[in-house]
């Protein structure tokens, strides 16, 4: 076994510590201020302050504003597939609010023109919306569509909040593969302010290029995702394979 202990900092060893203790009680349960958990772990109240953010910022352990620190809820289990974040959160359980956070129509830069098969400076709606699940801010997501083949887009998406419910009722335009990346960058002070994080908070940002049924381009999408609450689930089948 290839180990080197003495090479585990102090706050380290405090972090297993919490972990072990968080494991046996469920969300919600206070867990005991730095000083009391420096006195019973023998260590200084800044070992203790380093091992507690890191758990608050991996999801394990949340922290309330004047109030304290508590075990956290565990993280929403989201499974990577074609389906809308409306109709994903509803048949699992989950109550989603979607909020409109800007609607503009922008000239495509070379990348969206790319993306969208349009030409550089073609109309483009750039529409944000804030994803908020049983009351919690949970993701931020920036659409580019193309104005000219979804007219009055964001006129519907004040009355409906599902962009694949009105995409299909409006305009009988389903999006039925894309490819979607992942990858982590921290919160900006905007990000952080809508999502109610810290600046700096780990967050999963999702990129989706979704084609229809003819391979046309419907949509280029990055979602914001708070790194804290969410697990993404992808099944995997051998490569060549449908799954
Ligand atoms: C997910 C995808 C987006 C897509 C959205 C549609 O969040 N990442 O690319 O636009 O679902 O969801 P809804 O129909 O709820 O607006």
């Amino acid at each position: 076994m290839i180990e080197d202990q003495r090479r585990e900092p102090k706050y380290y060893l405090v972090k297993r510590h919490l972990l072990e203790l968080i494991a046996e009680y469920p969300a919600g349960t206070p867990v005991p201020t730095e000083r009391e958990l420096a006195e019973l772990l023998i260590t200084s109240r800044t070992t203790v302050r380093q091992a507690l953010s890191e758990l608050v910022t991996e999801g394990r352990l949340v922290r309330r504003q004047g109030s304290g620190t508590y075990v956290a809820e565990p993280k929403l289990a989201w499974p990577l597939q074609m389906s809308s974040f409306t109709e994903q959160a509803e048949s699992s359980g989950l109550k989603v609010e979607t909020t409109l956070v800007s609607a503009e129509r922008v000239p495509a830069t070379a990348e969206i023109a790319e993306l969208l098969r349009l030409k550089v400076g073609a109309q483009v709606h750039r529409i944000e919306r804030l994803r908020v699940v049983n009351g919690s801010p949970m993701a931020l997501e920036q659409s580019h569509l193309s104005a000219r083949r979804f007219p009055g887009l964001a006129k519907s998406l004040r009355q409906t909040s599902s962009l694949y419910r009105v995409l299909k009722e409006e305009w009988g335009v389903t999006a039925v593969d894309a490819v979607e990346t992942i990858e982590t960058a921290p919160a900006s002070p905007r990000e952080a302010g809508l999502l109610a994080t810290d600046t700096g908070a780990p967050m999963l940002i999702l990129s989706r290029h979704s084609m229809d049924a003819e391979g046309v381009p419907v949509e280029w999408v990055r979602s914001w995702y708070r790194g804290d609450r969410y697990t993404f689930v992808a099944r995997l089948g051998a490569p060549g394979s449908s799954s």
